[in-house]
């Protein structure tokens, strides 16, 4: 057994959490990223409609549209790729870790796709009309399927977060053992009927302008039709994703994710359906206002809960079901050398094995207990619950019924927690004393004098390896 843990410092961000900072930069960088690869194939499509049938204006529709692309998705795009990379490093390190060891030439692999398609957005763009039309429509097609293998290459990543959909990997340790199975094809069709849909609603925003009438009613006939088959790809894929999921995903789902938002999903999938049939139906009626709601809509009302369900889903694990959110590892993985510290910890407590516990909490004593009772909080909570009452992320105190009860509370940590029955929540087989402080701590949350220890909010509370 290890004598330490392989923890690191914890992010604590008060009142949203670190998981509300990684899905506000995911959610905005996966509506400019989906449009990117939806709109690299209405690229290709409308390039290659504008040449068969002989109608130029498309590719001025097309030269402005890519215009547009490269500021609202490649710029957003790009600088939010990063954003998520440096939010979960900080917020996750040992997932993003676990993903990394899994996945490096995949994401090797994604780049080069990736940089193929920003020169190919240039190039399509500043190509139209200067080179013939075979070597455009080679070129566009290029594109097409470079953006999209980016999505092939990524989805891998994200569906193995959820599970690797099978028992070999946690001894193979394979990457293909990881990331090809049924809940990756699921996964990527809902991802490629979603980038149709919203390259439909987004492409609507620079077809609303076109002076020419006849080019105006063609391109956004051909949006609509476009946007409503990525609508009701969208909707089986979603069933058959459903299908593929691990059994905790499934109870979090049915029990709190579809109360939580499945009316406002399907409020907005009945809204996308109606918008996309009237602008097939009344091209003209399609005003750029129209098409700015529409995408916004999708962002907030579609992306956003989907993006939150799919993290709360995988609950208790932040990936492959054997990290948990709070960066403990489950399970012992002989595929990747992996090795459970839950018996770590029901041995000899976090407090003594967290190398970043500064070395007055190593030892509770009634003096420090309130402190060490705080930071252990912190390190196995906080990735999940805001601490503070009227925090965003499942806040704590709320769900304890702003009890200010420690006994109450232990008795919650001694139960459930201790012996890991909650299929939401990660096992912490804490010592005695630990769920103790624990207790005290979530308790003076909620206690009618705020503590002395949480007046001074803007101390931080880690002060480095001792
Ligand atoms: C891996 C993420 C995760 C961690 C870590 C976590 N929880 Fe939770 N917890 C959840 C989820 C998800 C729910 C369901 C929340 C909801 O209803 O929105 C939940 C619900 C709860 C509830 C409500 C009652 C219940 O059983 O559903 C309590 C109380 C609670 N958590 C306490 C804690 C305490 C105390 C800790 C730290 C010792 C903790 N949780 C750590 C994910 C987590």
């Amino acid at each position: 057994m290890n004598e330490m843990l392989g923890l690191y410092p914890q992010w604590y961000v008060p009142g949203i959490g670190t998981a509300w900072v990684m899905g506000i930069i995911g959610t905005i960088h996966v509506l400019a990223s989906h449009t990117s690869v939806g709109a690299a194939w209405l690229f290709a499509l409308l390039a290659t409609k504008s040449v068969a049938e002989n109608k130029p204006e498309i590719m001025v529709y097309l030269k402005r549209y890519g215009m547009f692309l490269l500021v609202f998705s490649y710029i957003i795009g790009s600088v939010t790729g990063p954003g998520i990379w440096y939010s979960v490093t900080v917020a996750s390190p040992r997932g993003i870790s676990g993903l990394i060891h899994n996945f490096v030439w995949l994401w090797a692999s994604e780049w080069v796709f990736f940089f193929v398609e920003v020169i190919g957005v240039y190039a399509m763009v500043y190509l139209i009309g200067k080179i013939d039309n075979k070597t455009y429509l080679k070129l566009a097609w290029s594109f097409a399927v470079a953006s999209w293998a980016t999505m092939i290459l990524i989805v891998p990543i994200l569906s193995f977060m959820m599970w690797p959909g099978n028992d070999r990997w946690y001894h193979t340790g394979s990457t293909f053992d990881a990331a090809f199975n049924l809940n990756y094809f699921a996964h990527l069709g809902i991802r490629t009927a979603f980038m149709f849909a919203v390259a439909g609603a987004v492409g609507g925003i620079i077809a609303a302008t076109m002076k020419d009438r006849e080019t105006r009613i063609e391109i956004t006939r051909f949006l609509s039709k476009m946007g409503l088959a990525g609508m009701f790809l969208m909707i089986v894929m979603f069933m058959w994703y459903t299908a593929t999921l691990p059994p905790n995903a499934r109870l979090i789902m049915d029990t709190q994710m579809m109360p939580k938002y499945g009316s406002t999903l399907a409020a907005l999938l009945i809204a996308t359906l109606i918008y996309f049939g009237l602008t097939a139906w009344k091209p003209l009626q399609l005003r750029q206002g129209f098409a700015i709601a529409m995408t916004f809509a999708i962002g907030l009302f579609g992306l956003w809960p989907e993006e939150r369900s799919r993290e709360s889903m995988r609950k208790p694990y932040v990936a492959g079901q054997y990290i948990y959110s709070n960066q403990f590892f489950s399970r012992d993985v002989p595929g990747k050398g992996v090795i459970s510290d839950m018996p770590l910890i029901a041995e000899k407590g976090v407090l003594a094995t967290d190398y970043f516990i500064p070395a007055e909490l190593r030892t509770i004593t009634p003096e420090n207990q309130l402190r060490a009772g705080e930071l252990l909080t912190r390190v196995m909570c906080a990735n999940c619950h805001s601490l503070e009452p009227d925090g965003a992320l499942r806040p704590l105190p709320a769900l304890l019924g702003h009890s200010d009860e420690p006994k109450m509370i232990k008795a919650y940590l001694d139960g459930a927690l201790y012996h890991g029955m909650i299929p939401y929540m990660p096992k912490m087989p804490l010592p005695d004393d630990e769920r103790a402080a624990m207790a005290l701590y979530i308790a003076s949350l909620s206690a009618p004098q705020p503590p002395v220890i949480a007046a001074n909010p803007a101390k931080p509370i880690q002060q480095g390896v001792n």
